[in-house]
């Protein structure tokens, strides 16, 4: 990293690949000190040959290296931590029953806890930087309960609820809060399956539309600066939002009809 370091500073979970690397590139682009968490560590060392980021191997279940991670990146931009990206996640495709309970523990341990993790760790440095912001990167999944992501839907419906609700009680320390959901994006998760198929989401997506994690990233952007607390990626994603708030009913039926046909 450079001496001459910029204002704005954010820190990215999960920053090593898809989505989280795609932001790590916009905010580079943008001028922003970045710095990213990973548990991929040789994908954080291709992530700072690129880019010129701060990196801190982190494992978001684990609350001593998040304090150690965001510790370390704050003392590198000077105290400033404008915002947290909390986006690491993964995802175990598949049946109910097809994914093992110990699949299931993993989503819940790395895409709640390891949320809520991030925005404990966070906050201290959020309130001391001020006009600083959250933001939470959950799924379509969690706008509506996807069949073949069960549990996957639960955990990013607890993102969005958390993410709701911190948006509340963090306005009196003058941090704001975000919630940007993606519709399918094209990274290395659609390769996800589970220990009881062999199928994974890319083999079941069929005809539904498939956005850049560089769309994603722009959408992460103006999560970053705007006033809306809830964000989509992509149109499908608007529609789906659309349905799920006006016509749940006709949802319904239409996800019962694919699931006989599956
Ligand atoms: P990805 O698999 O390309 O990236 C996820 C990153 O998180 C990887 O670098 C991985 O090493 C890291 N990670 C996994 N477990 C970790 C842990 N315990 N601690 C720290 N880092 C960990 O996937 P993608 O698509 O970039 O996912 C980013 C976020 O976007 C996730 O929260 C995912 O659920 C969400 N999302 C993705 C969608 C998609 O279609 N790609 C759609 C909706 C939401």
């Amino acid at each position: 990293m450079t001496a001459e370091r910029s204002l704005r500073s954010v820190f990215i979970s999960g920053g090593a690949s898809g989505i989280g690397l795609a932001a790590a590139r916009r905010f580079r682009r943008e001028g922003w000190t970045v710095g990213i968490g990973d548990v991929d560590a040789s994908g954080m060392a291709r992530a700072a040959a690129e880019l010129d980021l701060w990196t801190a191997p982190l494992d978001v279940r684990d609350r001593d290296q998040w304090r150690a991670a965001l510790a370390g990146f704050v003392a590198h931009t000077r105290g400033r931590l404008d915002l947290l990206v909390n986006n690491a996640g993964i995802c175990r495709y598949g049946l109910f029953e097809e994914v093992s309970p110990t699949e299931s523990d993993d989503q819940v341990d790395i895409n709640v806890k390891g949320v809520i993790n991030g925005a404990y760790a966070a906050l201290p440095h959020l309130k001391a930087t001020g006009g600083s912001r959250l933001v939470n990167i959950a799924s379509c999944a969690g706008l509506v309960g996807s069949p073949g992501l069960a549990v996957y839907s639960a955990t990013k419906f607890a993102v969005r609820g958390l993410s709701e609700a911190l948006d509340i009680e963090f306005a009196r320390h003058g941090v704001a809060v975000a919630c940007v959901m993606p519709w399918f994006v094209d990274t290395p998760i659609l390769d996800s399956g589970s220990s009881g198929t062999n199928k994974t989401i890319r083999d079941a997506i069929g005809n539904s539309p498939v956005y850049t994690a560089d769309e994603a990233a722009d959408v992460i952007w103006r999560a970053a600066r705007g006033g809306e607390r809830d964000y989509v990626v992509g149109k499908a994603a608007r529609r789906l939002r659309f349905l799920s708030r006006f016509a749940p009913g006709m949802l319904r039926r239409r996800l019962k009809r694919a699931m006989a046909t599956r």
